[in-house]
């Protein structure tokens, strides 16, 4: 027997579970104190009403034999109807159709931005930017892959172009940014997408932070841009969008354009998917079927002003501490500059023992990021409201 040895070249603990570490020693040591949360993008607001209902209707369908439900439809990757539905909805609104075949349900877009690699060889060259969210860095590593950073820095505000030097198969692009915050216009994807069309290699585009965007000028999805659909797979989630982080479910579409070596990748996707998962619980897709409704879009449009009004809250703290920042405005990530020179561990730190405010520090998503730090707007108004007074004191 032996191990796969590409584990050994992680690091010894995920981003995320690092600082959740941190805060746990720290708040155990100091129980009397209260620590605020503003590191992992986890969500805060109950599911929206119509959503608990639809999932209420659905246990009690459950509940019955005329109407249990057993796997999920046939080929169960695809997903019940009424979810399909609602999503091609929600496309076809932003100008963009998509087949019913074409979007495959699964329990987040983290799990597929991972797993989709089962689909290239191991020999292809990976390109992510750096900074970068960490699955998507760890999940090529575990596999042995070649991976080859763009840099993503202050000026080329954290959103790198192509560079035609560079030999990508595999790109992975996340817009709005996570952790930067910052957001591709047409032009960039356009140049990224043309890039990945003339070296066939192929993108994947995580959309998992499309609701936050505001700014109708902005893409949402990456087929709003030309020929994306011969060369990109799009990941989106209801996790940021509706609440799901607790609940799971996601949806990834995979073009029946896109076809590499002769071989349409939906038809290794549905056949992956088939293998090795047997689809997303009937309760979890009649809730998420219920987002993508008139009054779904209303409820969680509640939400999404809720969250943008802590970032709008946060940013303004740091221009009135003339810390500089980008981020917070079509996205839930603050992405700021570490005051003084100093080194994101060392904010993390300082900020954690003295204002008692947890965040991520900005070189755990790459080299890119040291020195910088990310601060969420998922917390609830009054833990953000009262971080922001803490910052204030701290920043001074
Ligand atoms: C983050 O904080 O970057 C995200 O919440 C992590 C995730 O969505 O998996």
């Amino acid at each position: 027997m032996k191990l796969n040895r590409n584990f050994l070249s992680l690091q010894e603990s995920y981003l995320f579970a690092t600082v959740g570490a941190k805060y746990a020693a720290y708040q155990a040591a100091h129980p009397e104190k209260k620590v605020i949360k503003l590191s992992i993008g986890d969500v805060t607001r109950p599911l929206a009403p119509c959503v608990i209902f639809a999932m209420h209707r659905a246990v009690d369908e459950m509940a019955k034999k005329e109407t249990f439900k057993g796997y999920g439809p046939d080929a169960t990757v695809y997903g019940y109807d009424a979810l399909i539905g609602s999503i091609r909805g929600r496309y076809a609104r932003r100008g963009v159709e998509l087949e019913a075949g074409e979007i495959f349900i699964s329990d987040g877009a983290k799990s597929d931005l991972g797993n989709i690699l089962d689909l290239f060889s191991a020999d292809n060259t990976v390109l992510v930017p750096d900074p970068v969210y960490p699955a998507y860095v760890d999940a090529n590593l575990m596999a042995g892959r070649n991976i080859v950073y763009a840099d993503a820095t202050e000026e080329n505000h954290f959103l790198p172009l192509p560079d035609e030097r560079v030999a990508a198969d595999v790109i992975y692009i996340c817009s709005p940014n996570n952790p930067t915050g910052a957001v591709y216009d047409r032009a960039g994807l356009q140049a990224w997408v043309d890039y990945a069309n003339r070296r066939g290699a192929v993108i994947l585009f995580d959309a998992a932070y499309e609701a936050f965007v505001s700014d109708p000028a902005l893409p949402r999805s990456i087929y709003e841009i030309e020929g994306a659909k011969t060369c990109a797979v799009e990941f989106c989630s209801y996790s940021k969008t509706a609440g799901f982080t607790g609940v799971r479910c996601g949806y990834t579409v995979v073009p029946k354009e896109l076809v590499r070596e002769g071989v349409p990748l939906g038809k290794l996707w549905t056949r992956r998917q088939c293998t090795k998962f047997n689809g997303v619980s009937y309760i979890t897709q009649m809730g998420a079927a219920a987002v993508f409704t008139e009054a779904g879009e209303r409820e969680i449009a509640e939400n999404l002003a809720y969250y943008r009004a802590n970032a709008d809250r946060i940013a303004q703290t740091l221009r009135e501490a003339g810390v500089w920042y980008t981020g917070g405005k079509d996205s839930p990530y603050i992405w700021l500059k570490c005051p003084h020179g100093m080194k994101s561990w060392e904010f993390f730190d300082r900020l954690l023992e003295e204002a008692n405010v947890v965040g991520t520090p900005g070189s755990g998503f790459g080299k890119n990021g040291e020195g910088f730090f990310r601060l969420t707007a998922f917390s609830t108004a009054e833990n953000t409201a009262e971080a922001c007074e803490r910052l204030k004191q701290f920043l001074r």
